[in-house]
């Protein structure tokens, strides 16, 4: 069974709705892990096979500053090459925030098991569905 963490900032619980998804199909496929951005850090990051992280568009199209981009951006020393998977919420743009972050993570070296999935807001069927697509592919 693949280690898997799922790494997640939530404000208003839209982002970490998605988190809970994952965590549920990836239940008896994997050994997945939910943690939130203040409990994980690099020194952790070769501890799993795969990493989901989580994070919704903050700022102007940012990640959260205070807890999940300090986690990350010190994660990303060790993403080369690592199997990854993005995913979060948002809701006054188009997403563009995610359009970044796949950006910057293609930069750091790291391989998307799926592509980043969006949640407009609180995630509707659809984006639920997206969810578990991606819990499969980091499972597999
Ligand atoms: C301070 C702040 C900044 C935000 N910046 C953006 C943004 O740049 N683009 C966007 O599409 N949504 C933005 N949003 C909307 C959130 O991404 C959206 O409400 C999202 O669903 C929150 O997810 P969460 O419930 O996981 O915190 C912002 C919200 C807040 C509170």
């Amino acid at each position: 069974m693949k280690k898997i963490a799922i790494v997640y900032w939530t404000g208003t619980g839209n982002t970490e709705a998605m988190a809970n998804e994952i965590l549920s199909a990836c239940k008896d496929k994997a050994d997945a892990k939910l943690f939130f951005s203040d409990n994980f850090s690099k020194d952790m990051v070769d501890d799993f096979d795969r990493i989901a992280f989580g994070c919704p568009a903050m700022g102007d199209e940012e990640l959260e500053e205070i807890s999940f981009e300090p986690m990350f951006s010190e994660c990303e020393e060790k993403l080369s090459g690592k199997e990854i998977a993005l995913f979060g919420s948002y809701s006054w743009n188009d997403g563009e925030w995610m359009r970044i972050w796949e950006d910057r993570v293609n930069k750091d070296g790291a391989i998307l098991v799926n592509d980043p999935v969006i949640a407009y807001d609180y995630p509707d069927d659809k984006a639920l569905e997206d969810c578990r697509n991606l819990a499969e592919n980091l499972c597999k």
